[in-house]
């Protein structure tokens, strides 16, 4: 088969990004512009401020990828967007850009959940082996997704109410970390004691997750102690939050693992850069013989080039979208 170069667009949420990816697995080149500076100052993502440097970048971005990649859009097999789920505004832009890309150059264009686009970073790291489980762990996602083949996900449990990294993310804005909290958390929990008595959540018989109980326990014991005039040990507190987190999530994943029969695990998302979460399971595939790979930093959170390297697999089955393509803010992974 002739070699297929696919350009994606993600714009989901505050990142723009545009890569080019050689037969689902090749790196040619990609361009992440965060906008996490400016969304700091208000402590998370204001979705019409990401919308407008959207605008402001996308072009941008295209023009640095294929000077960057030293290719043209001759050599561009098809186009790939991420349509959802995420902030409508923030998608609607890299959407209009696919779009007219596939329009004025006359090339294909294909849809991307931004869901699948985490799963297949795995494949930039090594070719992903199925059956397995994908344990996805993001700031809008926390999922155990079942895949038999490629592009067939079969989603076993899932976040009841909070994603992971959104209760990283609220938990640190009480512990008064700085926005994203995630790896502000991560950072900080290695210099504590596991010391505050938090509960283990949604410690169940399901695959599903909840982590709103736990973010709202933080959250009250800050108030009180402060009531109280007694002073929060920070780093304690960030370590005992994570030690549950990461503990119910590897829990959870082993069981799905042993249950389904499947020794290949991968992680997807945001959460996936967490240094515990990451030696957490390795130590648990380790100790049940399991094939654990987890992708590279730069490629856990938003990027194209996950986009591009899902898309190479819609692509061969034939996925294919016209001009009416729609975002989606919320959409099932399929
Ligand atoms: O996948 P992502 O870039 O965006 C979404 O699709 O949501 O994930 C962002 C989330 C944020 O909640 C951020 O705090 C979290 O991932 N995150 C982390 C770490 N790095 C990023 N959470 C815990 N530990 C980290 N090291
Ligand atoms: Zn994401």
């Amino acid at each position: 088969m002739k070699d297929v170069y696919i350009l994606a667009i993600e714009s989901s949420c505050d990142e723009t990004s545009a890569s080019i990816v050689k037969n689902g697995c090749e790196e040619i080149g990609t361009v992440v512009l965060s906008q996490m500076d400016t969304h700091a100052n208000y402590g998370g993502v204001v979705p019409e401020i990401a919308s407008r440097m959207h605008i402001e970048n996308i072009t941008l971005v295209l023009d640095e990828l294929l000077i960057k990649s030293k290719l043209t859009m001759d050599d561009i097999t098809a186009f790939a967007v991420t349509y959802g789920p995420g902030l409508i505004g923030s998608l609607l832009v890299g959407l209009e850009a696919a779009k007219t890309l596939s329009y004025v150059y006359n090339k294909p264009l294909i849809p991307v959940h931004h869901i699948a686009g985490h799963i297949y970073a795995n494949n930039l790291v090594k070719k992903m082996q199925f059956p397995l489980i994908a344990l996805v762990v993001s700031g809008g996602h926390t999922e155990l997704v079942y895949m038999k083949e490629d592009y067939s996900f079969e989603k076993i449990g899932g976040t009841l109410d909070d994603a992971v990294g959104e209760a990283y993310d609220k938990v640190a804005r009480v512990l008064g970390l700085p926005y994203p909290g995630g790896p502000e958390i991560d950072k900080i929990a290695g210099l504590g004691n596991d010391s505050y008595q938090l509960p283990l959540p949604l410690n169940d018989d399901t695959y599903n997750f909840s982590f709103s109980g736990i973010k709202s326990a933080v959250i009250n014991l800050v108030h009180n102690e402060k009531q109280r005039g007694n002073e929060i040990r920070v780093n304690d507190l960030a370590l005992s939050f994570q030690n549950r987190v990461v503990s119910i999530l590897t829990k959870k994943t082993l069981k799905a693992l042993r249950q389904y029969n499947v020794n290949n695990l991968i992680v997807a998302g945001g959460v996936a850069a967490n240094k515990y979460l990451r030696s957490s399971l390795e130590k648990m595939c380790q100790e049940n013989n399991i094939n654990l790979v987890i992708p590279d930093l730069k490629y856990c959170t938003d990027n194209a080039t996950m986009i591009a390297a899902s898309a190479y697999y819609a692509y061969k089955l034939g996925r294919r979208a016209d001009l009416t393509l729609n975002a989606k803010a919320v959409d099932e992974l399929k």
